[in-house]
């Protein structure tokens, strides 16, 4: 029997729902695998900082790295200042963890509506690599003459060789193992960033030229990349994008893949403790409703799976989210439409595995 060390943080809002359902999820998939999940609890997130005045405490970061993985339901709550706990807790633990792959598969499941005119899951099906760990996120700058006529202010896109290229490998390795295209699209903008552009532009290209010469190489400027997402999604397999741009191009992924009630992502050390999650946000006015949509979340726990190397496992879920969406059970992604309540989308899902 397998078992594997879980950290739970189910967070704020609607965080706790829906992340209830992905672990009731876990549980039943397990049971047929002969995996045994030991979840262990933590209450990270808005209450516990009105309370305390603290995001996460001391020993957290080194609690965390005793698990296997984390499972994060969201983290977002309406009476703390915006920025406070995405800052102080998000974005903390995936440096401090050092997740600097960002992980979205973009992926339209059948019978779930699309923006997108004339689209179907046979053209939505492929993955943005978002680095997570450093570019314009990494919090260096600065301002001076604040609140005066001459304000100055910098926030600086910080990219190392090694930085870029640990995440252009990630890329490469996932394209292949992904099998489908053999393409990975570089998605940047060195028109105007001519320097960071060039360093990801050289990275891209020597990689590949040296070790994965199986694996066709393409570029988009990251404005054009959107302009093709809307038009043309199926030219996509695999996407790999520098922190800012790929935090922007997976909300349009999200939303061409009918929206947040199903959009899921991974923030992956894959030498270290990766953490997973819903990518919508905490949702305060669905909150304590049953209503809100689960998908994302349970998607989440299968992408954790495929993670920890439990690739059978990992294939059920998302075996299991494909038929009951087939099956037409599930009116709606949007909260409050689904036709079905929270739980009882979850038992549904954890029926099927
Ligand atoms: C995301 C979010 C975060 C980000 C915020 C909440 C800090 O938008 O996970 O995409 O910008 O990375
Ligand atoms: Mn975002």
């Amino acid at each position: 029997m397998k078992s594997y060390n879980i950290a739970l943080l189910p967070g704020d809002g609607t965080g706790p729902e829906v992340l209830r359902e992905g672990v009731k999820v876990l549980h039943a998939v397990g049971s047929r695998y002969g995996i045994t999940f030991n979840c262990e609890e933590y209450d990270f997130g808005g209450e516990r900082y009105l309370r305390t005045g603290e995001t996460l405490p001391e020993s957290a970061i080194a609690e965390l790295k005793r698990h296997d993985a984390i499972y994060l339901g969201a983290i977002g709550h309406p009476d703390v200042k915006p920025g406070v706990m995405e800052v102080g807790i998000l974005l903390k633990l995936r440096f401090a963890l050092d997740q600097y792959i960002n992980l979205r598969p973009v992926k339209l499941y059948p019978n779930v509506d699309t923006p997108l005119k004339d689209k179907g899951p046979e053209h939505i099906d492929f993955v943005v690599i978002r680095e997570n760990s450093s570019g314009i996120y990494s919090g260096m700058g600065g301002a001076t003459m604040v609140g005066t006529e001459r304000e100055i202010a910098t926030q600086l896109m910080v990219y190392s060789r090694p930085v870029v290229e640990r995440c252009i490998r990630y890329a490469y390795e996932y394209t292949r193992k992904r099998n489908k295209k053999n393409l990975l699209t570089l998605v940047h903008k060195n028109n105007v960033l001519t320097y960071v552009g060039d360093l990801w532009v050289r990275t891209h290209k020597e990689v590949g030229d040296r070790d994965f010469t199986d694996i066709r190489q393409d570029y988009n400027h990251v404005d054009a990349c959107t302009m093709w997402m809307v038009k043309s999604p199926e030219f996509y397999d695999v996407i790999v994008t520098a922190n800012l741009f790929g935090d922007i191009i997976t909300d349009l992924g999200a939303m061409i893949q009918g929206g947040m009630g199903i959009a899921a992502g991974g923030n992956i050390n894959p030498e270290g403790v990766s953490m997973f999650e819903p990518i919508g946000g905490s949702a305060p006015k669905y909150t304590g409703k049953n209503i809100i949509n689960p998908l994302a979340a349970i998607c989440a726990g299968g992408m954790m799976l495929e993670t920890l190397g439990e690739d059978a496992a990992a294939k059920a879920i998302d075996k299991a989210v494909f038929k009951a969406l087939a099956s037409g059970k599930i009116k709606s992604m949007a909260a409050g439409k689904m036709g079905m309540g929270t739980t009882e989308t979850g038992d549904l899902i954890a029926s099927l595995v």
